[in-house]
């Protein structure tokens, strides 16, 4: 078995799988605010159809999962998929992003599960900034999912927070002091030209610089981590002072295409090679269509191939995909 290696030399050995499109708040740098278009129930797929296709992949060498949305926690029974998911032959880890809104409720089913690893996607501290982003008062719902995740000992427990300019300035400094509060590690995300309504523009991306500049600022000196993995999107960087550590993934400012090892199966069965792809590959019609484990193999090996050098963000040729965030997965 050769793993999937693309045409620039790099190894695909992450998986990140979408089980729905829906979700329950409305995050403006990913969903409209109404009318939403969610893909048909009858082309999401299966509990089954995730796992052979998570089986395929496996046996092509891949062994990080993670599940994403949409919103992963309004899929029902979403604790067995992660069970069923984690004893598929060669994967190492699986990790879970979520919203954290239904989180305090399923933290200790999925923890059952075999659950560790978890994201928790939270933009600000602040009770109004939150209901402007995500269009849903939902605040104290996630802060309760945060504190059910401490309890009960998921590690690491990370926040992903989008760096949006002119909008959460004022909250940069309080997650950081969260997290280093709490053992969290925050990971600010710059805010990525993948919105439904075309809202992006270079000038609201608040920089992975500007971001560490307000943090030494306020908290004090930062250092990069030494030995990480070069293949991990986020940059790491710890507090002098031994408390805590935040993460940036400067996508914008500083791409890391040229590590990338990652591959994407949406919730309606299409494997993408990257975040920003305007192709994709349907493997839906393959797992309903009678074919044989060798030849989904051989529609991901295609994909890998036709894989491009990087996203085109900062440059004028850059065509936004034509999925927005939630139809992909983040
Ligand atoms: N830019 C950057 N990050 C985004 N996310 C959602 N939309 C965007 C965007 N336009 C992040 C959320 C979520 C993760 C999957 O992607 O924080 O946690
Ligand atoms: Fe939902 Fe995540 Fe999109 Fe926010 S970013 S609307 S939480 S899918």
């Amino acid at each position: 078995m050769t793993p999937l290696i693309d045409n620039f030399g790099r190894t695909h050995d992450n998986l990140r799988i979408s089980v729905t499109d829906r979700c329950n708040i409305r995050c403006f740098y990913c969903m409209p605010e109404e009318n939403v278009k969610f893909e048909a129930r009858e082309h999401v797929l299966t509990f089954e159809e995730i796992e052979r296709f998570a089986r395929v992949a496996a046996g092509l060498g891949v062994r990080k999962l993670r599940i994403t949305g949409g919103e992963p926690l309004v899929r029902k029974g979403l604790a067995t998929l992660i069970e069923k998911l984690i004893a598929v032959p060669g994967i190492e880890d699986l990790a879970l992003t979520t919203n954290g809104v239904l989180l305090a409720a399923q933290a200790q089913e999925l923890y059952d599960a075999g659950l560790r690893r978890i994201n928790i996607h939270l933009d600000t501290l602040d009770r109004q900034r939150f209901l402007k982003i995500t269009r849903r008062d939902q605040l104290d719902k996630v802060l309760e999912g945060i504190e059910a995740c401490r309890r009960i000992g998921y590690g690491p427990i990370k926040i992903n927070a989008v760096a949006v300019r002119n909008l959460v300035e004022p909250d940069i400094v309080p997650l950081a002091l969260f997290g280093r509060e709490r053992g969290i590690e925050i990971r600010y995300i710059e805010f990525m030209p993948l919105d439904a309504q075309g809202l992006w523009e270079r000038p609201r991306v608040l920089t992975a610089d500007d971001m560490i500049a307000m943090l030494e600022r306020e908290i004090g000196p930062l250092e990069e981590i030494p030995d990480r993995d070069p293949r991990a999107p986020a940059t790491d960087y710890r507090f002098k002072d031994g408390i805590g550590r935040v993460g940036f993934i400067a996508s914008v400012s500083r791409p890391f295409c040229l590590n990338c090892n990652r591959i994407r199966l949406t919730a309606d069965g299409h494997v993408r090679y990257c975040l920003f792809a305007i192709e994709e590959t349907d493997v839906r019609s393959l797992l309903r269509g009678g074919a044989s484990d060798d030849a989904i193999a051989g529609a991901i090996r295609a994909c890998v191939r036709g894989k491009w050098i990087g996203h085109e963000i900062n440059s004028t040729r850059f065509v936004p995909p034509p999925r927005p965030m939630y139809a992909i997965g983040g």
